[in-house]
């Protein structure tokens, strides 16, 4: 596995991680609307949990992503050619990536970038483990920020991988704006990306909600985030997770709600929270194959084929 690269990236300082951290909870939970950015919940425990709310039975997205991959990506593999070098932005517990790299033919690079930097060098070094002819060089950076990856010599098409439907934790004018700089920053030939579809409330608001409390668990992570890195003193017990699905905005938002009026401090910091206020944590945003394909046009990329289930829960697109 190769750590330093061959490779240019802004990779992420830890001293950076944690001062940029304790700002944005700070300047997030002063506003009068509180609110904490979603990518803050990847520390190590937060993505295990991930990991396991992927496998609740309620969590559709992961299955159905499963499922379309496989069946599409022999498809991929012709259109994609080969000696394709992979990026893949959130690339976690790399576990989809393995359906990939197993139909493509013969390919050289994979480069995994991730926010959560223990949890991906575990993957990676798995990945490794199991594709010992594949050159991997993970990057730990944030990719809402810039990332310039520069192309190698001789290798075949640059492909993104985008799966887990993470582009809907931005807002849709956010999502254009990544898509538009990853076109013109990381100059890929194509981008296969996963997203999920509007559907009826109760399958979403069950999918964030599940029985055995995964889902609250990595929610309410965040503030034993906050506890352990930022010296805060937020009582896990007086707070409740919820997921409600907002219809006119399209999107499942999480939430962290005050079970009381208390005070919480972080650092000389004091917060004061009312019964029932909240804490919004994150947006999944909803779409149909039209309107996704709208976002990525207005980026500048083109619908090459898009998968959806037989149920239509769930959607990968190739863009090019
Ligand atoms: C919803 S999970 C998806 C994981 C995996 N790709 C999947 O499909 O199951 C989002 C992943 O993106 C990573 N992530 C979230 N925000 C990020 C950011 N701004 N920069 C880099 N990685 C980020 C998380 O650590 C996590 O691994």
């Amino acid at each position: 596995m190769n750590l330093t690269p061959t490779i240019e990236h802004e990779a992420l300082d830890m001293n950076d991680v944690s001062d940029e951290f304790r700002h944005a909870v700070v300047l997030g939970l002063s506003a009068p609307i509180k609110t904490l950015e979603c990518k803050y919940f990847y520390d190590e425990v937060g993505s295990e949990l991930f990991n396991q709310i992927c496998g609740t039975p309620e969590y559709y997205l992961t299955r159905t992503e499963n499922q379309i991959l496989t069946s599409c990506v022999a498809k991929i593999s012709e259109i994609v050619g080969e000696r394709a070098e992979i990026i893949e932005l959130g690339s976690g517990a790399s576990l989809k990536t393995r359906l990939l790299l197993e139909a493509l033919n013969r390919p050289r690079v994979y480069v995994p970038v991730d926010i959560s930097a223990e949890y991906l060098l575990r993957a990676t070094d798995a990945l490794q483990h199991d594709f010992p002819m594949l050159d991997i060089s993970p990057i730990i950076a944030d990719f809402s920020k810039n990332l310039h990856i520069a192309r190698r010599e001789g290798e075949g098409n640059r492909l993104l991988f985008f799966p887990g439907s993470t582009i809907g934790n931005f807002k849709p004018e956010e999502a254009v704006n990544l898509l538009s700089r990853t076109l013109n920053d990381l100059m890929a030939d194509y981008f296969l990306i996963g997203f999920d579809l509007v559907k009826e409330r109760k399958t979403l608001e069950s999918a964030y909600n599940d029985a055995s409390g995964i889902t609250a668990a990595f929610n309410l992570n965040l503030l034993k985030r906050i506890n352990s890195e930022l010296n805060g003193t937020f009582d896990i017990s007086k707070f409740r997770h919820e997921a409600r699905y907002n219809q006119a905005k399209r999107r499942v938002e999480m939430h962290i709600v005050s079970l009381k009026a208390q005070r919480a401090r972080i650092g000389e910091l004091e917060l004061d929270f009312a019964s029932g206020e909240s804490i919004h944590t994150e947006n999944c945003y909803k779409y149909s194959c039209n309107s996704f394909e709208a976002m990525a046009t207005e980026a500048g990329w083109r619908m090459e084929r898009v998968w959806t289930d037989e149920k239509n829960l769930f959607a990968v697109a190739l863009l090019a």
